[in-house]
């Protein structure tokens, strides 16, 4: 299968401008100006904006065992309706994905019935209790891509320094999820002035701060790669700031919702606003853009955490911690931080697909001849509404709910074959 898309303005070579690309089978094979040789398929891109497939290492897919939340057919779908082509799911599922048939399992169903690449990041413990180490080796055999505890934090120093030093042999790196357990105890949110005001228990900043610390510690001490997620605080940024300047193998990732909200969003006890880490003050927030605009934030990572309405919809204090990204998740950054000029267009591509894929060492994340075809095509002036009706998550729990964004994905591509198509944007030559 031929197809071409002409006359978009595609983002290559780290710009935009005007190409046309010819994909052959699962693959690019020819950029240029303008391109005339026959193809089955041309769709006529002019007006719209071409970037390469975006990548999310971090997305929580309910699969197996809590699939009333989401599950690998819905989840894979929100992402391509997202722009996403290939996610990593997070193995805080029933059961754990702690053993290789769990991310065999993964692989397969992903593979029959996705809508993206689904790659599996397998518990550095056990059912992630924290006790005992997984069963690395095995995982790395079925294929998982890095190991982490993500939704738990190994509170056991010693613990994890074994499992860093062990999991270095095989050069994966470590995702830490950043949270000492005494010291956020039950909080709601982010300890500070709206729990104090809202009578809600916090979370304080500490609680994330002195586990980035830490960790930054052991994986130096056992020479292994860390990858902190969803990074929140000014403070865990500039550790990982001086982390990096010393040279130290520490990446890490910030959400859409800490880049674009604070804790005055949790004001109105929308249970859509609780999620770990807790959004923060508006310092924190400033300090998060700030950082992913030095480098020292890799990239941006939804930590999509779906939960059904009967589970947000209670006090907020027995509201499970989580917020919906994918389906957001750029148009929202596109909407608030690009056509606000906080950040160009091309940073936040960068930040959502090449590096996340030279993270993974993956043949994708750019449009070029020989890449992978991940392709997404989007109206920048044609706007989305977020609601209920429209989402294919499962799960609604976005505190984006009612807004509207500028930005329309109108196609995914995934290795040639379209994954998403919205019925409005349709502009086919043939
Ligand atoms: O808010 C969160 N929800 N943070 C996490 O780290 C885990 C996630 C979940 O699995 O629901
Ligand atoms: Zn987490």
């Amino acid at each position: 299968m031929k197809r071409l898309i002409k006359n978009g303005l595609v983002y290559y070579q780290g710009k935009f401008s005007q190409q046309d690309i010819l994909i052959v089978g699962k693959r690019i094979s020819e950029i240029a100006p303008s391109i005339n040789k026959p193809a089955d398929m041309v769709t006529d891109a002019t007006g719209r904006h071409v970037f390469p497939g975006f990548i999310d290492m971090h997305v929580h897919l309910r699969d197996p065992g809590q699939t009333h939340k989401e599950d690998i057919v819905t989840g894979s779908r929100a992402a391509a309706r997202g722009g996403f082509t290939t996610i990593c799911c997070m193995p805080n599922t029933e059961p754990v994905v702690d053993n290789a048939a769990t991310v065999e399992y993964i692989k397969r169903k992903a593979n029959d019935l996705g809508s993206c690449k689904v790659m599996v990041i397998g518990a550095l413990t056990k059912k992630s209790e924290g006790k005992q180490i997984a069963e690395t080796a095995a995982m790395i055999k079925a294929g998982i891509v890095a190991v982490s505890d993500d939704g738990h934090c190994v509170q056991n120093a010693k613990l994890k320094l074994n499992a860093m030093k062990y999991v270095s042999s095989f050069g994966l790196a470590v995702i830490t999820h950043a949270e000492d357990y005494n010291l956020a105890g039950k909080g709601q949110i982010n300890a500070g002035k709206v729990s104090t005001m809202l009578g809600l228990s916090g979370m304080p900043s500490l609680a994330e701060d002195i586990i980035v610390a830490r960790d930054i510690l052991l994986a130096k001490s056992a020479k292994c790669r860390l990858h902190l997620a969803h990074t929140s605080t000014a403070l865990s940024l500039q550790m990982v700031r001086v982390a990096k300047e010393q040279g130290l193998r520490v990446t890490c990732e910030v959400t859409p919702h800490h880049l674009l909200l604070t804790e005055d969003a949790c004001i109105g006890f929308d249970t859509n606003t609780k999620v770990k880490p807790p959004l923060r003050t508006e310092s924190d927030r400033q300090a998060c853009i700030t950082a992913l605009k030095d480098g020292t934030i890799d990239f941006i990572a939804t930590d999509h955490a779906p939960h059904s309405d009967f589970e947000k919809e209670h006090e907020f204090t027995l509201a499970p911690y989580g917020i919906n990204g994918l389906e957001t998740a750029f148009i929202s950054l596109f909407d608030r931080l690009v056509l606000s000029e906080i950040i160009p267009l091309e940073f936040l591509i960068e930040k959502m697909a090449v590096k996340p894929a030279e993270f993974l060492g993956l043949n994708r994340g750019v449009i070029e001849p020989g890449k992978e075809a991940d392709i997404v095509i989007a109206d920048l002036t044609k706007s989305t509404k977020i609601d209920t009706d429209n989402l294919l998550s499962k799960s609604k729990n976005t505190p984006f709910l009612g807004e509207t964004f500028r930005g329309t994905i109108c196609e995914t591509i995934a290795d040639g074959k379209t994954t998403w198509k919205a019925a409005p944007c349709d502009n086919n030559a043939g």
